[in-house]
């Protein structure tokens, strides 16, 4: 019997909401999926014949451990995705490689724990006006994630507080223009599937003020199902294929890249009302079968094709 471990994180054993139907849909295909915690030391990661990762929200703080995990199962079974897209992807400071290849991604200032910048420093690098982001370069699920505004002084001290909190873990950061079309507009999720777009789905905004913390491992999402422009796939496509390249080059021989099992591509509408890159989600997205109808079968089949391909 074909057996898939359906990668997840300890706070979420059972895996996440987005991902029961997966579980059940390989079911009914007549394979064994089993919901396991990727730091788990009981598992057993060669008895799969296939690790898919899906939930695993938390290792932004510990993200080398994370990635030894994903080199070991690889050595021992197959990884979907694969390593060295987890090492590629799981930093979001891949997004200048894509905006160096001609990809649109949404303008960034980064600030490394190296530059050793004062209060005074940073204070000079924000924005003067409008509101802007200030975000950790290895995140997910939009923690330690906050919103300023930049002419109010109280809020210009909790963004101070924020980026220093962060730098201070040895955190890069990214500054960046809060884009209004977030909260207008909505940013848009682009699911694609062995290479293909699949759905797509509208994000409502997740920032309404200063970092608090979040109660867990991610925020929840407000999401609905959507259809996507010719421009936006258009654009989405570029990205997965320059990742594509980028991430062959790195990887070593044998490794299957033939297509990503999953993509989502995280698009916003920039000032002048082009699709820009948010973000490229390669290792672990939300991709919300249940939003659009035949996207489940797409994926489990996708999933079962990789179990046994070579057979
Ligand atoms: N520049 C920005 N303008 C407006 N909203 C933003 C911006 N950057 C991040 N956000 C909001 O924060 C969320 C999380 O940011 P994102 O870069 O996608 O990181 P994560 O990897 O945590 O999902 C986004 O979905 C969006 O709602
Ligand atoms: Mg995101």
């Amino acid at each position: 019997m074909t057996r898939i471990a359906l990668a997840t994180c300890a706070a979420l054993p059972d895996l996440d909401r987005d991902d029961l139907p997966l579980q059940d849909a390989l079911t009914g295909l007549g394979v064994e999926a089993v919901a396991t915690v990727w730091d788990d030391p009981a598992v057993d990661w060669a008895g799969f014949d296939l690790v898919v990762i899906r939930s695993a929200w938390d290792y932004a703080q510990r993200r080398d451990e994370f990635l030894r995990w994903a080199e070991q199962v690889q050595a021992v079974t197959r990884l979907a995705n694969p390593s060295s897209v987890v090492r590629w992807n799981t930093d979001k400071h891949y997004l200048r490689e894509l905006e160096l290849a001609g990809v649109p991604v949404v303008p960034t200032m980064w600030i490394e724990p190296a530059q050793n910048l004062s209060s005074r420093a940073l204070h000079t690098r924000f924005p003067a006006h409008g509101d802007f982001v200030i975000k950790p370069a290895i995140s997910a699920g939009s923690v330690d994630t906050g919103r300023y505004t930049a002419i109010d002084a109280t809020s210009r001290g909790l963004a101070i507080t924020h980026a220093r909190r962060l730098l201070g873990a040895d955190r890069t950061i990214m500054v960046q223009r809060y884009l209004k079309s977030v909260d207008t507009v909505g940013e848009r999720a682009h699911v694609f599937i062995d290479g293909e777009h699949s759905h797509s789905v509208l994000k409502g905004a997740m920032l309404d003020g200063p970092d608090v913390g979040v109660d867990g491992i991610y925020k929840e999402e407000r999401m609905s199902p959507t259809t996507a422009s010719a421009a936006e796939i258009e654009v989405s496509r570029n990205a997965i294929a320059v990742a594509l390249d980028t991430v062959r080059a790195s990887s070593p021989a044998g490794t299957d890249l033939e297509s990503f099992l999953y993509a989502r591509v995280d698009v916003v509408s920039g000032d002048d009302d082009e699709p820009v890159l948010m973000e490229l989600e390669l290792v672990e997205p939300s991709l919300f079968t249940s939003l659009a109808e035949g996207s489940l079968d797409r994926l489990a089949q996708a999933v079962l094709r990789r179990a046994t391909a070579g057979r």
